[in-house]
């Protein structure tokens, strides 16, 4: 167990006097974990618009550090990765020392490697579970410290970590079985935490998007989605990655792909509701109902 007592003192100190910025998140500090592309990129955009102070934490620290020059004084770049606890320790103590203390955790960070049983090794297998499942563990654990001596210390505080699932944590998916079952994983983490955070007044929920087909992790030429999927013969009859985005908007009712504008209001829902935790909000345009 890594060592924060210094920051939670920090962070208990300024809680009750930190900037209290227009918007509806104005006056949140929100950590966000793979903000440098995709998802992650437009939700920190989106929270930023809300008045909150965001920390954009990646793998990729100098597209981290553009971006966040982009998006201007309320955004801060930190290289985090999140399977190392060292590293994710330095992404709270950043988070701290920059804007004073953390309101909102958004676990993005994620990965996906499919393939058959017949394919997949297990060297894949860990790679997925260790950034997708076991990284969200980690993070909360030392966010967790951090929104723990806040709420402490001001009993008008409340916080949230909202885990950006998928909809492949809400039903199995065919040759993907790593990715659907760390996202599994991922609601059962979510339901146990927000068991045991909720008498410090800390929400835990999760949004499941569906496909961002527009987003780099299916349309990246060599490593995207589109181009893995068509490898695998994930889509029977499929012989160009055309054929394969046709099958996946096919499949919406809504007849499009997930936007990170569409995880960003479900995450602003999920902040801004106070009856509720624990809960998993599907935002997939009618392609997964719940039970
Ligand atoms: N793209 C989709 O269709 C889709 C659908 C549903 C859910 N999701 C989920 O949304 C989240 C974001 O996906 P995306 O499509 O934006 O992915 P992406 O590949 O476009 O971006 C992921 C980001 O995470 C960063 N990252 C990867 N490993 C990391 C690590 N160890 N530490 C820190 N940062 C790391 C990458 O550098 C990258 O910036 C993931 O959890 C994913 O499972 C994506």
């Amino acid at each position: 167990m890594i060592d924060l007592t210094h920051w939670e003192r920090l962070a208990s100190e300024q809680v009750k006097n930190r900037r209290r910025d227009a918007g509806r998140l104005g006056g949140k500090v929100a950590v966000v974990t793979g903000a440098a592309q995709g998802f992650g990129r437009g939700i920190a955009e989106e929270l930023l618009a809300a008045g909150a102070r965001v920390v954009l934490a990646d793998l990729n620290g100098p597209l981290a550090e553009k971006v966040a020059a982009e998006l201007g004084e309320r955004a801060a770049a930190v290289r985090t990765d999140v399977t190392d606890e060292e590293s994710v320790a330095g992404m709270v103590r950043f988070a701290v020392e920059r804007f004073g203390g953390i309101d909102l955790f958004v676990s993005n960070a994620g990965v996906l490697k499919a393939g058959s049983l017949d394919e997949l090794e297990k060297k894949d297998f860990e790679f997925v579970t260790s950034v997708n499942y076991t990284a969200f563990f980690t993070g909360v654990k030392y966010v967790s410290r951090i929104m723990k001596a806040q709420a402490s210390a001001d009993p008008a505080w409340t916080g949230d970590v909202v885990e950006v699932n998928s909809k492949s944590g809400l039903a199995g998916s065919r040759m993907n079985f790593a990715y659907a079952g760390s996202k599994f994983g991922g609601l059962g983490l979510v339901q146990s935490f927000a068991l045991e955070l909720v008498p410090h007044r800390i929400k835990v929920n999760a949004v499941c998007p569906g496909n961002f087909l527009e987003g780099p992790l299916w349309t990246d030429p060599e490593r995207g989605l589109f181009v893995q999927y068509l490898k695998a013969g994930k889509v029977p009859g499929a012989t160009t990655v055309d054929d394969v985005r046709r099958y996946y908007e096919a499949q919406v009712p809504m007849g499009r792909g997930c936007l990170p504008s569409d995880v960003a209001k479900a995450i602003l829902y999920a902040v801004e509701q106070s009856y509720e935790t624990g809960q998993a909000i599907p935002v997939t345009g009618g392609q997964i109902m719940l039970n």
